[in-house]
């Protein structure tokens, strides 16, 4: 999956867009900055978005393509932000050290998801948020009708509220919906798709 992100990501424009998604723009517009994590951050949209706005953001993903895009799109709004390339158990990352962790359409293989799931929840700070929108597992018939739409083709990578609410057990849950939403999220992400959307936070 790796060589696949890497070869998508190599074309010369944002194939998810430069504008952040809308859930997690919302999401993060009601809260005082601190310290952000990214995990599969991708191009950098989100990340981007969140230290224009005063966020400290620590960001990774495992395609060197996807790290190269992002530090562009950072450099051109005069943004800071770090970005680590590599498997995230290997990341220099400490405890109870962040405010938030976004996690938009970050579809981890199944075998590593509820392990990285937990470990999140051990990276936040007391009273720190997961502010998560990824693809349900209905995306699976929203894209055979429109494959501009988007998301994995395996329904075991995709999402349902009952595995949130479990992987993410220990958090006070703020919001756990299923939504039909309107994509527009560069050439990739477009039209009418399903999505598990989810704030929680980590008792103080
Ligand atoms: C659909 S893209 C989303 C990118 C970004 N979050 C956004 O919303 O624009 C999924 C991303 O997950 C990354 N990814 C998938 N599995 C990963 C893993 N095990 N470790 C790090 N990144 C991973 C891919 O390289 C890709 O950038």
């Amino acid at each position: 999956m790796k060589e696949f992100w890497n070869e998508r990501f190599s074309s010369e424009e944002y194939i998810y867009g430069t504008e952040p998604n809308l859930f997690f723009k919302s999401e993060l517009d009601k809260r005082t900055p601190g310290d952000l994590l990214m995990p599969a951050e991708g191009e950098g949209r989100n990340a981007v978005y969140a230290a224009n706005n005063g966020w400290n953001v620590t960001a990774f993903d495992y395609s060197t393509e996807a790290r190269k895009k992002a530090m562009q799109l950072a450099e051109k709004s005069r943004v800071d932000l770090t970005y680590h390339v590599g498997d995230f158990e290997q990341l220099p990352l400490k405890p109870e050290s962040f405010d938030a962790i976004g996690l938009i359409f970050a579809h981890f293989r199944p075998s590593k998801r509820s392990h990285y799931h937990r470990a999140f929840i051990d990276l936040l700070k007391p009273g720190g948020i997961v502010i998560l929108e990824a693809f349900s597992k209905d995306q699976l018939t929203y894209s055979s009708k429109n494959p501009k739409a988007g998301g994995p083709k395996k329904e075991e990578v995709l999402f349902s509220e009952q595995m949130i609410a479990e992987e993410f057990s220990g958090l006070n849950i703020h919001r756990l919906t299923k939504d039909e939403v309107e994509l527009a999220e560069g050439e990739h992400h477009v039209g009418k798709s399903s999505v598990i959307r989810f704030i929680g936070e980590k008792p103080a």
